[in-house]
């Protein structure tokens, strides 16, 4: 047995930025049961992958992930070292018992909304001792409380220049494709002034950019300060901008139904509010859209980036496709490239369509082949990769406030933010991360931009 305070967690995460969140706050919780981080497999006492559901291929990982671990957990036991398997995020909750039926060596399966018990499911996975060939102890919670995990989770203690803060959760649009509000549940938004405290805290440790997340983030109608009434995320924006020492505000992920007067204005007149937005169309088509139960046609998805470009004409967009989706004719897909022509991304994610069991979009008729949908999302991709080096492009030349982020992967490199999302790739020293400073843009990559720091920056900024 490890001694109490060296005991080694690996964690890996799948899947979107809501789990890069829920890693980090797990790994926060289980560091009173004496657990450090490893990123080496063969030394994890704990291993947990937080899992993602969202198509065919996210959950299929998850299986041949675990695969890879078996050995490793049989080796460790056959030296008298334990190994504890958590399986956590949206496989978890959709899958449950059925993980720990595929993989009996599984010990503990956590959903999304129930990890703030971990601690005790660990604690009791360490107790129950392995059998002979090592099966798992089954210790399964996939539970969706009635009062918020929120509440149960530990601070934030260590500093980030670029910081998520979760404001809301789950989701309930039901999308004719999408698992989410199957695994994440209802929609949930955080009460104002925890979110407040939540982004006051972050900021008195050194964060300049604060990403709002949600599964659904402007549908936020978290509790107002008052105890009366709720507020819209434009409101919340507004009272955020205020705080001292916050230089930027981002938000992810929106959906066009949601996407209200407020949020809107809110890009024209707080200068914190970076001039990016994510917002997921899916199709072009209204055919397919209203097949998809979006609950919006395209008409509504150009009126509200007119609006946008009123009050923010350089606002960079971005959006997700999915190419495939039942019953899907060429016509409509050629929709979808209009609608692409007419918006011009500077930068989107594409998908085929995965029918997930359980979603209406699973049991329609007239599912696509694979062999189109893989025609169609390569003349995509094609289509918003060329946007996406243009958007690029019209950069080089400019001088961009960036906040430098990270350590690059050349010695000497920087690697920051543009206001419009893009990574800056820059040659200057490590005391400058954590600065936003102006960075003159002399290169365009298809995903980057590279630039050089004004001299001045250098010297000043101490
Ligand atoms: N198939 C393909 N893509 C999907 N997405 C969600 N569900 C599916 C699915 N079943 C995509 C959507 C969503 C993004 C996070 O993943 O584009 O916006
Ligand atoms: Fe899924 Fe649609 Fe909800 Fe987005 S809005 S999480 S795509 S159901």
């Amino acid at each position: 047995m490890t001694s109490k305070n060296l005991k080694k967690v690996f964690v890996k995460t799948f899947g979107c930025q809501m789990n890069v969140y829920d890693s980090e706050k797990m790994i926060d919780l289980i560091k009173p049961l004496g657990y450090t981080l490893t990123d080496d497999i063969e030394q994890a006492d704990l291993a947990i992958l937080n899992t993602c559901h969202i198509r065919e291929k996210a959950e299929q990982k998850v299986y041949s992930d675990l695969g890879r671990i078996r050995p490793v957990k049989e080796r460790r036991l056959a030296n008298d070292q334990q190994m504890i398997i958590a399986v956590a995020g949206c496989v978890a909750q959709a899958e449950g018992e059925e993980i720990v039926r595929q993989a009996p060596y599984v010990d503990v399966v956590v959903g999304p909304q129930a990890y703030h018990n971990l601690p005790k499911m660990i604690a009791l996975a360490e107790r129950k001792r392995d059998g002979e060939k090592g099966p798992g102890r089954g210790i399964i919670n996939t539970d969706f409380p009635v009062e918020s995990k929120f509440d149960s989770l530990p601070e934030q203690t260590e500093s980030q220049a670029a910081a998520f803060l979760s404001v809301q959760e789950g989701c309930d649009k039901f999308c004719a494709f999408c698992v989410v509000p199957y695994t994440r549940g209802a929609e949930y938004s955080r009460p104002v002034t925890d979110v407040i405290a939540d982004a006051k805290r972050l900021v008195s440790l050194g964060t300049l950019e604060i990403n709002l997340l949600g599964q659904n983030v402007n549908a936020y109608h978290g509790a107002a300060p008052s105890g009366k009434g709720t507020w819209t995320l434009g409101e919340l924006i507004r009272e955020l901008a205020e705080i001292d020492g916050l230089r930027r505000i981002r938000y992810t992920t929106s959906h066009p139904r949601d996407m209200e007067d407020t949020l809107i204005q809110a890009h024209g007149d707080v200068d914190k509010l970076m001039p990016y937005l994510h917002l997921p169309v899916q199709s072009g088509s209204d055919n397919i859209l209203k097949a998809m139960n979006r609950k919006h046609g395209r008409d509504m998805y150009f009126e509200i980036i007119e609006k946008l470009r009123v009050v923010r004409p350089d606002i960079a967009m971005s959006s997700d496709f999915i190419v495939g989706f039942p019953g899907e004719s060429e016509r409509d897909f050629q929709d979808t490239l209009d609608l692409v022509r007419r918006v011009n991304y500077a930068q989107a994610y594409s998908f085929k369509y995965s029918p997930r069991p359980g979603t209406p979009g699973a049991l329609m008729d007239l599912q696509v082949p694979e062999k189109l949908k893989t025609e169609r999302i390569i003349a995509l991709q094609e289509l918003l990769n060329e946007q996406q080096l243009q958007a690029n492009r019209a950069l080089t030349g400019q001088t961009l406030p960036v906040l430098l982020e990270r350590k690059g992967k050349v010695p000497g490199q920087l690697v920051g933010r543009s206001p419009y999302m893009q990574s800056v790739h820059v040659i200057a020293p490590d005391r400058l991360i954590g600065k936003v400073l102006d960075i003159d843009i002399i290169e365009a990559h298809s995903n980057s931009l590279g630039g050089v720091l004004k001299q001045f920056d250098v010297e000043h900024a101490a």
